[in-house]
């Protein structure tokens, strides 16, 4: 598109990679097949697309592909893992009290309303706080987690400022307490090496369109351990696909492309995160140059390499983004931007009101180039000195 802006909002969605494309082109005429019709060739064939691909997403994952459920997408994932592990028959077995939950402030709304829906239902749930960068505090986890709990939800790479979670030592700590682990990784697979046998994570949910693949399928990654049984209870049934775990007709074209953005990701994925720190660090310090009094939200050292979200002092963040219209950027989460109340994440953080609603989230992707960068930045520092001039 000749007069399209320049697109940084990649952690909303991500353009499809044309190698996804051509590899999933043939899946959808002369290669199509149910996965499920075993009784013929065409069938069988589709079976093995499938099966190939769920080897590259565990690859990427480094788990094993025998524990990943397709889903629709990283929603459908998070409610399949949160629902699903805090079934009723679950409060049953516990003498019918009531089922423990500990999560984050800084949750993505996949994980939130689902968890605000169980607790109407006597679910009790510790939103742990967050520190200025994002992060929780281990000490909090560790104090939080009682004999009740069940169930542990915590964001691995977060949506809106960036910042990186330790899972590695929270997935420790709930197996020393016995406790299963959920993580939203979808900002972090695909972004940064993730080594699932290394960390003791029960449930991973990612999704495919964050990291150049199509939109609409995801996976629930489920791994029960000794120190932590759990079963989880379908959410959609019929067919009994997947285990009976997840029903419905697998996509054979949308798995053959999330399994080749995962084969990419794997290839490519450092050479990336060094391509994109390089650039952001360069468009934070031409934003900084250009806007002195300007606040960087989030982490300084953990944090993903192509995000950066900004606040800019005495600036009306509404009248801001509508006068951006050279870039497509966010000003908080993309997928609650319907809500016009200011990032519960940034507030979760310290970061009082004027500054949440005066924010940018800028995620910079596969094919961002520096001149794109100069130029958002250029005209972001113009369109901030206008706004400062006009007398209000
Ligand atoms: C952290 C996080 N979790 C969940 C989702 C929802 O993913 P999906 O679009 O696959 O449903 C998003 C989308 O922005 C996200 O950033």
């Amino acid at each position: 598109m000749a007069d399209s802006p320049i697109y940084l909002d990649h952690h909303a969605t991500t353009p499809v990679d044309p190698r996804v494309v051509e590899a999933m082109a043939p899946f959808w005429t002369e290669r199509f097949g149910n996965p499920a019709s075993f009784q013929h060739r065409i069938g069988q064939e589709a079976a093995k697309r499938v099966e190939e691909a769920t080897f590259h997403i565990a690859r990427l994952l480094n788990a094993d592909p025998l524990r990943i459920v397709f889903t629709s997408g990283a929603t459908e994932a998070n409610n399949l893992a949160i629902k699903g592990l805090l079934h009723p028959e679950l409060r049953k077995a516990n003498g019918n009290k009531a089922p423990h939950v500990i999560t984050t402030a800084v949750e993505h709304r996949a994980v939130l309303d689902p968890l605000k829906k169980l607790e109407r239902r006597g679910v009790e749930v510790t939103r742990l706080p967050v520190d200025h960068t994002g992060s929780i505090r281990i000490t909090d986890l560790k104090d939080a987690i009682c004999e009740e709990t069940r169930l542990v939800s915590i964001i691995w790479a977060n949506n809106e400022v960036g910042t990186i979670h330790p899972i590695l030592e929270i997935a420790e700590l709930c197996q020393q307490h016995h406790v299963p682990l959920h993580t939203d990784a979808v900002q972090a697979v695909g972004k940064f090496p993730l080594n699932l046998t290394e960390t003791p994570v029960n449930l991973l949910s990612c999704s495919a369109h964050k990291f150049y693949g199509p939109p609409g399928i995801g996976c629930l990654y489920v791994q029960p351990d000794e120190a932590r049984p759990f079963r989880l209870e379908p959410q959609i049934e019929g067919g009994g696909h997947q285990g009976g775990i997840r029903s419905g007709t697998l996509p054979l074209p949308l798995i053959v492309g999330f399994g080749k953005a995962c084969e990419l990701a794997l290839a490519e994925q450092q050479e990336e995160v060094e391509r994109l720190r390089t650039l952001r660090d360069q468009f934070q310090k031409q934003l900084q140059a250009g806007i002195p009094d300007l606040v960087i939200n989030g982490a300084v050292e953990n944090r993903l390499a192509g995000n950066l979200n900004i606040s800019i002092p005495n600036v009306d963040g509404d009248v801001l983004l509508s006068r951006l219209t050279d870039v497509a950027v966010s000003s908080g989460s993309a997928c609650s931007s319907s809500n016009p109340e200011p990032s519960h994440v940034l507030r979760a953080m310290g970061i009082d009101e004027q500054l949440c609603r005066s924010s940018l989230r800028f995620g910079l992707g596969r094919w961002t180039t520096a001149a794109e960068l100069d130029q958002a930045a250029a005209h972001i520092i113009e369109v901030v000195r206008l706004l400062r001039d006009q007398p209000s």
